[in-house]
Order: C-alpha cells, then sequence, then structure tokens
C-alpha cells in the first residue's frame, strides 16, 4: 500500500513519516516547501487546499486541516473518495466547529475514516519557549488541567489506523493524565534544569495577545475553554494504550526531549 502523509514536516507528521517507514510502508508527502521534505519518501509539492496530483494512486492519507475554517474541504477531499482517511481531529468536534465540519466531510467520501480526536497537543508548549528562557511563563489560567498528548503518541495512533483496520472508530487521544499548565511549565524548567514559574495573566490580556495569531473568536473561545478546565480537566482517555499497546507517554518525557 501507499500512504499520504499531509502535514509531514509539523509535530506529528513528521513522526507519522518515521513510523511508516520503519513499518516498511510507501510513503508520499504533501508538502508545500520540497526543501522541507522528509527524506527517503517521495514527495509531491502543493497545497493542502488542491491535493489531486498527491492523492493520485494512493491508498490511505494521514489528513490535516490546518485552516481555521472548513471551506473547501468537500472540494479538497474529492480526490480522496473511497480511500482510507485518518484525520487528526480534536475532542471539541464533537460539538462541531471546523473539526467537526472536516469529520462531516470526510464522512461523506468514504467509509474507511479513523478520527483521532486529540483534547490538545503537548507541542502547544513550544508557544512559551521564549518566555521559558526568562524563568517566567506569563499566561492565562495557570490552574487549568489539560491532559495533552506527546506528538509520537498521536502518530503511534496514526500509524496503526493507517496500517490495520480501524474504520469507523473515533478515539479519543489523550496523555497519561490531566496537568495543570503552571505544572507543565515548572516540569519544563526541570528538564532545562533550572526554575520555570508561572505568573498568572488576566484573561482579556491573553485573548487581546493570541488573537494575533489565532484571531479574536477562535482566541476567546480557546481561553474560555481554559478557564473552564479549572475545575473541570480534559479527560484521560485510554485509547492510545489500547491501540498501540504502550502507555501514553508523560509531559516530563516530551518537555526532556524538547527543553534539555
Ligand atoms: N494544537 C492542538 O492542541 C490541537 C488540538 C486538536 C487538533 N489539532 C489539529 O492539529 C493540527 C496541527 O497538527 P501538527 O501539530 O502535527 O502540525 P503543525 O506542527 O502545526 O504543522 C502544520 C503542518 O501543516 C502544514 N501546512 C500548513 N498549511 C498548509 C497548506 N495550506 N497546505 C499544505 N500543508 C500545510 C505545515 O507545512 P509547512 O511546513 O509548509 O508550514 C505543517 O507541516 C491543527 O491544524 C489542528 O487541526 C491541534
Amino acid at each position: 500500500m501507499t500512504v499520504l502523509v499531509t502535514g509531514a514536516t509539523g509535530h506529528t507528521g513528521r513522526h507519522v513519516v518515521a513510523g511508516l517507514r520503519a513499518a516498511g510502508v510507501d510513503t508520499r508527502v504533501l508538502v508545500r516547501d520540497r526543501a522541507k521534505a522528509p527524506s527517503g519518501v517521495e514527495v509531491v509539492q502543493g497545497d493542502i487546499t488542491d491535493p489531486a496530483e498527491a492523492a493520485d494512486g494512493v491508498d490511505a492519507v494521514y489528513l490535516l486541516w490546518p485552516l481555521f475554517a472548513a471551506d473547501g474541504i468537500a472540494r479538497t477531499l474529492e480526490p480522496f473518495q473511497g480511500k482510507k482517511i485518518v484525520y487528526l481531529s480534536a475532542m471539541s468536534a464533537e460539538h462541531g466547529g471546523v473539526w467537526g465540519d472536516v469529520e462531516a466531510a470526510v464522512e461523506k467520501v468514504t467509509d474507511d475514516w479513523t478520527f483521532l480526536r486529540v483534547t490538545g497537543l503537548a507541542s502547544n508548549a513550544l508557544a512559551w519557549a521564549q518566555q521559558v528562557g526568562t524563568g517566567v511563563v506569563r499566561a492565562a489560567y495557570g490552574q487549568a488541567k489539560r491532559s495533552v498528548v506527546h506528538e509520537r503518541d498521536v502518530a503511534d495512533m496514526a500509524v496503526k489506523a493507517l496500517t490495520e483496520d480501524h474504520a469507523k472508530q473515533t478515539y479519543l487521544v489523550t496523555g497519561p493524565e490531566a496537568i495543570a499548565q503552571a505544572e507543565q511549565v515548572r516540569l519544563i524548567g526541570e528538564a532545562l534544569g533550572k526554575p520555570v514559574t508561572w505568573e498568572e495573566q488576566p484573561p482579556e490580556e491573553a485573548i487581546a495577545q493570541l488573537s494575533r495569531y489565532l484571531g479574536a473568536d477562535f482566541a476567546a473561545s480557546a481561553v474560555h475553554h481554559w478557564a473552564s478546565l479549572v475545575e473541570d480537566p480534559e479527560p484521560v482517555s485510554l485509547d492510545v494504550p489500547r491501540v498501540t499497546g504502550h502507555p501514553a507517554r508523560p509531559f516530563a518525557e516530551w518537555a526532556r526531549e524538547h527543553f534539555s
């Protein structure tokens, strides 16, 4: 079989490529910049919104939809009619939004779909990297408890779904525990070998800051979501151990890999 990996230069996609190669699966990547493509795979240069050339002849796709709206998703998915689609989704898809819209569009083109709904990616913590250097991370809701998942666990789930029969399965993909954002920052400090502390940022300030990258609506909904996680932590799922056969990697391991 041949598998197409989209987002192959990104946090999860690069590990999906590595996992497929290790499993001996013929792998093709769709990248915007050929120079950034991983080595040892077939490369098609292009945009996710126009994947016809990349989709031609493949049996399965690891699908990322890196855009904030699902406009154009139906046309994008046309070349994947009847193929296996493993889509990196979000827990919030159950309430619709862009991830819900993409899931609905995927279901219209194939019966062989698998949805990997993550609560949050551990790689979100890289947004704090610059502040970590100063020893203080100023952000909102340090006591929001998130079950962030290591990108390698997402990739391990994806490789299983791409190479085995996981048709019509929706998995909740989380880390092994829900930990406070302030604790994540402390663990990054531990990995670095120097203390890093959390400074609480007023929510309005956080929304204004995040709006620059995410847009006002998305920023506001993200910050309101974190507020809810102070009293009501994100769920922890056993789907990673069930599907991959190994425990989900703890955040401390992610922090050591990225900050030590
Ligand atoms: N962050 C979270 O907590 C969270 C939670 C739920 C779901 N998700 C989903 O996870 C996705 C991010 O996954 P990730 O962390 O593995 O990726 P990532 O590290 O954010 O990288 C994004 C990837 O998408 C590629 N890309 C961006 N725009 C593209 C376009 N127009 N055409 C083709 N490729 C394009 C980028 O390629 P370049 O190298 O060319 O930039 C890169 O490979 C999000 O889009 C979201 O849907 C994230």
